[in-house]
């Protein structure tokens, strides 16, 4: 477990009478450094204690009952609501409705909007993220009413070392994600069209929005189909109904090594026999060349922030422009790639068609045709987002290319 380097954090704690110092490994599945300065926070401390002292950077290591953590992270939400609805939030907000109402502002605004609304998400994650607890070497937490987390910590961060007996710090958010990853694996998302349930791990892709399964069904299959590459594979989805739709031999590939056990638990469920996996960046090694390639790349052309959002969010286009200049050289003969693309980085002004038609044809590919669905998520139907207007106009793409 936790490949990267170890790291601690310490702090003074009080007991019967002696101030010692303790020290714990850091967890931060955000890549979050470790708090510098940590005091501890129980049932006594008030809301406004703890959301002033986090917002000064001081985390807090709670000592009280587990539940009441949960709500004093509530509590801290609102208040950061509160704040942001007073100052930043409001600005943005005013700014999207003048975008929304008077076209010719859009073009400028909006990317602002997106970058200023992600900056201000980034900043209540941070806040929240400074309420910490402390588990043993094996995951168990020694607060009053605590649940036992210790299967859903050992399936999201590997055993932790036994001999040194170590204990570890992480923040209570992080903590709630782990708990919820392992909800998602144990009940699995259903997919109606698919007639089966997919099982995401912790930390992967969850297929939670899968309009885009549909296109994958109704797009018809090239004549020749025996080889297909999913690249950049997530839980397996695309490469399963591939799979299922009759393609001799599959390779899904992923850099994410959590992706790659998450597509292997998935095929195995299925007993599907016809898929290979590879860790690879983009396309597979000693692979025969394809009739087929899809791929379901982050669709938002921004910097991620945690390996979290790397599913999401591709800086400067890097996997998308990567995966197509590299699609010729592995495709077969009358072979056809289908990427599925979301248009909002093009509501948001992050990207525009002409750019991405440009790296089409720069890639030597042309287009044969194009599927289109319209997302139902949450998302795209608020509208107190800043960004509806963008949101609520996305559209969903397959688009088929091949060989110019
Ligand atoms: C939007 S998710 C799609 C997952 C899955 N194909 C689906 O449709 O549900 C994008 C996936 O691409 C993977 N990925 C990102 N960059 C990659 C790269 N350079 N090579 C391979 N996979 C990559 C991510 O780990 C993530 O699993």
């Amino acid at each position: 477990m936790l490949a990267t380097q170890k790291q601690y954090v310490q702090w003074l704690e009080n007991k019967d009478g002696n101030e010692t110092l303790h020290q714990a490994l850091w967890l931060s599945e955000s890549n979050h450094a470790p708090p510098a300065r940590i005091v501890l926070v129980d049932d006594k401390t008030t809301a406004d204690d703890a959301y002033r002292l986090a917002c000064e950077g001081t985390s807090l290591l709670w000592r009280g009952d587990f539940h009441n953590a949960r709500q004093l992270l509530q509590a801290l939400g609102r208040r950061i609501d509160r704040t942001n609805e007073r100052s930043e939030l409001r600005k943005v907000k005013k700014a999207a409705n003048k975008s929304a109402a008077d076209k010719s502002v859009a073009p400028k605004e909006i990317p602002n909007l997106f970058h200023q609304q992600r900056q201000i998400q980034a900043q209540r994650a941070r806040i929240l993220s400074r309420l910490l607890l402390e588990l043993d070497a094996n995951y168990v937490s020694q607060l009053r009413r605590a649940p036992d987390v210790s299967a859903a910590c050992t399936v999201a961060f590997g055993q932790l070392d036994k001999e040194l007996n170590e204990s570890c710090v992480l923040s209570f958010r992080d903590l709630q994600g782990v708990l919820g990853a392992a909800q998602w694996r144990e009940k699995g998302v259903p997919i109606e069209s698919l007639g089966l349930s997919i099982f995401p791990h912790y930390g992967v892709f969850a297929p939670t929005r899968h309009e885009y399964v549909q296109l994958l069904l109704d797009a018809p299959l090239p004549k020749v189909h025996d080889v297909a590459y999913d690249i950049g594979t997530g839980t397996g989805l695309l490469a399963i109904i591939l799979a299922q739709r009759g393609v001799k031999q599959v390779i899904a590939t992923d850099l994410n090594p959590r992706a790659l056990a998450c597509a292997k638990e998935n095929f195995t469920r299925l007993a599907l026999t016809s898929v290979q996996l590879q860790q690879a960046d983009l396309y597979p090694t000693d692979a025969p060349l394809a009739n087929l390639i899809v791929c379901n790349p982050p669709w938002l052309p921004a910097k991620p922030s945690s390996p979290l959002e790397y599913a999401v969010y591709d800086a400067n286009s890097k996997m998308l422009r990567g995966f197509l200049q590299g699609a010729k050289t592995h495709l077969a003969e009358q072979g056809e790639v289908w990427l599925i693309l979301s248009d909002l980085a093009e509501h948001l002004q992050l990207r525009t068609r002409e750019e991405l038609l440009g790296w089409f044809a720069d890639s030597g590919l042309t287009v044969k045709y194009r599927l289109d669905t319209k997302p139902k998520h949450g998302r795209s139907q608020d509208d107190t987002d800043p960004l509806f207007a963008a949101r609520s106009a996305e559209i969903t793409s397959l688009w088929c290319l091949e060989r110019v």
